[in-house]
């Protein structure tokens, strides 16, 4: 079995749901904390263990490259005023010299069209696909989603999906799965539809944007029409591959925050921040203010 050490980030779409923030600024550099988001999901793609990472980029998306590079300027300033902390946190988080690629997606035609684009990168291996707006924060087993992910390929092979649950007159905005086999944390994926009418998804797991793919899945996608929303749908392509291609679903433990929706941002924010312990004090009495005058 070939070991998962690419991951593709499609980070070219418009973020229309939170303009006017995402007019000059990607959305995906808009920040949880202190940290752009896409970094959170870089950095639960570094704990995974993947060593090759790749950002399907548009126009206006240039600021991306630049915080995966070097800043020589402000990193001489920092060391010549003593500020090592900073400098060093800095150099931790910087992928080594050759691990990132870019490319750019064009026109936004889609998520499934934007993991095209990475394949004369990834050529023939597994890969995982990482969706950048959405963060997700680890649960009691202490390894965060795409690790568990991982975990599943490695006991199963073929292609895995990460899921979770949501209410069913949720599901028509979501790629929802049907379920086979099911041990409880993974189960046999027998179907997928995507965005389905409401009131006929076959479960209430839906795709949750961490997957492990073949890379038959760029066959699938190279001819592919457009979908839901007028968009080339990666899940279309799924469908396809899972003609001759197993597919299992993880039932993550952790929780996920949908940061292109703004209150999915929000909540992320607060999430996050209480899980520091140097903001977790301070950031109970501000919102205990704001909750007592509501
Ligand atoms: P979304 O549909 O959430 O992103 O796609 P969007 O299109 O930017 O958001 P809205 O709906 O207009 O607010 C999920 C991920 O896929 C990427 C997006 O950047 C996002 O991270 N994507 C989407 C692409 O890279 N290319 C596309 O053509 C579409």
């Amino acid at each position: 079995m070939k070991r998962i050490r690419k991951a593709v980030f499609p980070v070219a779409g418009l973020g229309t749901r939170f303009l006017p923030a995402t007019k000059s600024v990607p959305k995906e550099m808009m920040t949880v904390v202190d940290r752009p988001v896409l970094q959170h999901v870089v950095d639960e793609a570094r704990e995974a263990g993947i060593e090759h990472f790749i950002f399907v980029t548009g126009r206006n998306k240039a600021v991306i490259e630049d915080h995966f590079d070097m800043a020589y300027e402000l990193e001489s300033t920092l060391q010549a005023r003593g500020k090592m902390k900073e400098y060093e946190a800095l150099m931790a988080d910087l992928p080594p010299a050759g691990t990132t690629s870019f490319t750019r997606q064009q026109a936004p035609l889609g998520l499934g069209h934007a993991v095209w684009c990475a394949r004369e990168i990834i050529g023939d291996e597994p890969f995982a696909v990482l969706l950048p707006d959405m963060i997700t924060m680890q649960g009691g087993r202490g390894s965060r989603c795409l690790a568990q992910c991982i975990e599943t390929y490695n006991q199963h092979g073929g292609n895995v999906i990460a899921v979770e649950e949501v209410p069913m007159e949720e599901t028509h905005q979501y790629g929802v799965v049907s379920i086979g086999k099911d041990d409880g944390h993974n189960f046999e994926i027998t179907g997928m539809v995507e965005k389905p009418a409401k009131g006929t998804a076959p479960s209430t797991s839906i795709i949750s944007g961490r997957y492990i793919l073949d890379s038959s899945i760029f066959e699938a996608l190279k001819d592919a029409e457009k979908g839901a929303g007028g968009e080339i749908q990666l899940t279309d392509a799924m469908i396809k591959l899972a003609k001759n291609q197993a597919f299992h679903g993880v039932r993550f433990d952790g929780k996920t925050y949908d940061t292109g929706s703004k209150l999915g941002f929000l909540a992320a924010n607060i999430a996050f921040a209480m899980a520091r312990p140097e903001l977790a004090d301070g950031l109970r009495v501000e919102l205990k203010k704001i909750v007592g005058t509501l």
